[in-house]
């Protein structure tokens, strides 16, 4: 029986704080002892975070500035010397519509944020992921981002990106880093209220049942998971059970 990494003390980065999926996750690693970087554009809502829950640390940015996001990484490097955990989650839905109505312009505007952005974060990020002892990279991907559907395109091609993105940094970072993508599926947000507005959120699982699953892998990865991809609803039962011990975890 092996025994799991202490993720009290650590150091973890996660996008898209603000509100959702990446605020419930940042608070519950700030319960479980990390120091967390909440980064969204929001200032306000990273501030009353913060407010809330010791061990946040609010750093407003909008990810798409390449140099914002290099102060941070910079920032993190000057304070803490490495960077333990990243959770690339800020993302935007764009619009719901077929090909031939999407338009440039709105495919652009979702790139930026869901591929530069997670881009910009990542690749800023490499010197101090590769300065911790065994750092691990959790990029939110989605369903659409592993098989094309109709009416999804922008966002689709974006999560699409982003597995490939994920691909490379897990060949890249090698023996430095654990990196994977997470399918949260539908989960009860703004963004899929914005996806399906007349669904009654309350029939969907929440942000901080998703929160649970980054935990889980969080403590759980090892590098054999390395480049790999997992769905949340897959692993709510064990994040649910909080395994004190190295347990398998079903992939994709
Ligand atoms: N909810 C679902 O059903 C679902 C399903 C599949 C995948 N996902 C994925 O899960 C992740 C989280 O989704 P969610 O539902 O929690 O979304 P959400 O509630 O809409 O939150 C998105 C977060 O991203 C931040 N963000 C957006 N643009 C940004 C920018 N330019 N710079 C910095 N931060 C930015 C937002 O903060 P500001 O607006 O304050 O900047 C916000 O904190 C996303 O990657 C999404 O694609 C969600």
């Amino acid at each position: 029986m092996g025994t799991l990494p202490e993720l009290r003390g650590k150091v973890a980065l996660v996008t898209g704080a603000s509100r959702g999926i990446g605020r419930a996750c940042a608070e519950l690693l700030a319960q479980a002892g990390m120091t967390v970087y909440a980064c969204a554009r929001s200032e306000e809502a990273l501030q009353a975070l913060a407010a809330a829950c010791p061990g946040v640390l609010p750093y407003p940015l909008d990810l798409r500035d390449e140099d914002a996001v290099r102060a941070l990484a910079s920032d993190l490097g000057a304070a803490h010397g490495k960077l333990d955990l990243l959770v690339n989650n800020a993302g935007i839905l764009g619009p719901r519509a077929a090909l031939d109505a999407t338009g440039a312009d709105a495919l652009r505007n979702v790139l930026e944020i869901n591929v530069v952005g997670a881009f910009n974060v990542l690749s800023a990020c490499y010197p101090v992921l590769k300065a911790a002892d065994d750092a691990r990279v959790i990029n939110l991907s989605s369903s659409v981002g592993r098989k094309g559907r109709a009416q999804w395109g922008a966002y689709s091609i974006s999560k699409f990106a982003l597995e490939g993105l994920s691909e490379i940094a897990a060949d890249e970072l090698g023996n430095d880093a654990i990196v994977v993508t997470l399918n949260p599926g539908g989960t009860a947000t703004d963004m899929r209220a914005e996806a399906y507005p007349d669904e009654d959120p309350t029939t969907l699982p929440s942000a901080q049942a998703v929160a649970q699953t980054i935990l889980l892998l969080a403590r759980q990865l090892r590098p054999q998971h390395n480049g790999g991809r997992f769905s949340a609803r897959s692993l709510f039962e064990l994040a649910a059970r909080e395994p004190k011990t190295p347990v398998a975890l079903p992939q994709d």
